[in-house]
């Protein structure tokens, strides 16, 4: 986030504009909470997680008289055009704000979730997969010293990107994601394709999405189908929202936030901003946040493979 919100700040002053930081995202749009920024305000934040800027969540916003009040705040301080940092509900916000007054916004792809369509990656989704692979190297200690079974539980709301490409990246055994949930037993098979018979310890990562039953819920079946594993659960939570980003993620911010500006610059509005086979592409907020930004099969049919 703060590698973006630097590399909007700066581009936009590259180019002669003003530019204005707004605290506490559409909540402090509504109250007001804006500040000049200069190029030295946004020095020194590349490498920092979280956001200078600070986040809260807006029921107010969800109303159409608080829009009203948010776009009188972008009035009365002479803003001309937004640029959104978030995940689904900023940028369904977005949309939203967008459409009722016809305000030029762009958006740029920030949520560790991984789950904006039209983009390959969104800004913290690789800083959360290294802190997900560091962590499983760790628990995998004590899995193969104590011969144990372990379900570490990680974040990603409905999607899955999080947990399958961390056990690939982390050489776990199984992944239990919610697109898949329905129509496989995931467990199961984990469970029927061996858990690698040359050994007896497990790693198997699990979305903490409803759909799954999180990893508390898949311990407890695997304690009532398969007592003879001794089993452990970790819930990783929100340090894996936290941290100093990757060089990856902040290559991906630094990009997309100078291509924020160019956009605005070309007249382009209610899009964001993505990348897609290493190049810059506009998305509209309608495709965006549609969720259905697809798992590739051949990652799920890699990580059966190479779990053998
Ligand atoms: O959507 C991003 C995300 O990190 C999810 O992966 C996670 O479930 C959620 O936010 C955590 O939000 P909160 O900090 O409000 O509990």
């Amino acid at each position: 986030m703060n590698a973006a919100i630097r590399a909007v700040t700066r581009s936009a002053i590259y180019h002669g504009m003003k530019v204005k930081g707004i605290y506490r995202g559409y909540k402090g749009l509504i109250t007001g909470e804006i500040k000049d920024f200069k190029t030295q305000d946004v020095s020194n934040i590349i490498q920092r997680g979280g956001t200078i800027l600070k986040t809260a969540r807006s029921t107010e916003f969800k109303t159409e008289e608080g829009r009203k009040k948010a776009y009188e705040t972008l009035k009365n301080n002479d803003i001309d055009a937004l640029v959104v940092i978030g995940g689904d509900g900023s940028l369904t916000g977005a949309r939203i704000l967008a459409e009722e007054y016809d305000f030029p916004i762009v958006g740029l792809p920030g949520t560790i979730d991984n789950d904006l369509y039209g983009t390959d990656l969104t800004i913290g989704y690789d800083t959360a997969l290294n802190t997900i692979v560091d962590a499983v190297d760790k628990i995998r200690d004590t899995a193969s010293s104590h011969e144990r079974l372990f379900f570490i539980e990680v974040m990603g709301r409905e999607a899955g990107f999080l947990p399958l490409n961390g056990a690939i990246a982390s050489g776990a055994e199984g992944a239990i994601i919610p697109e898949f949930a329905v129509e496989k037993d995931q467990l199961a098979e984990t469970i029927q394709h061996g858990f690698r018979k040359t050994k007896n310890s497990s790693i198997v990562l699990v979305s903490e999405s409803e759909t799954t039953g999180g990893a508390m819920g898949v311990a407890e079946r695997v304690r009532e189908e398969y007592p003879h594993f001794d089993v452990r659960v970790v819930i990783l939570g929100h340090i894996q929202r936290g941290g100093s980003p990757t060089a990856q993620d902040r290559i991906l911010a630094s990009r997309l936030g100078v291509s924020a500006i160019n956009a605005l610059l070309e007249g382009q509005r209610n899009i964001m901003i993505g990348i897609d086979n290493d190049e810059v592409v506009y998305v509209p907020f309608t495709k965006a946040v549609k969720k259905n930004k697809k798992i590739e099969e051949e990652l799920i049919d890699a990580l059966r493979i190479l779990s053998i």
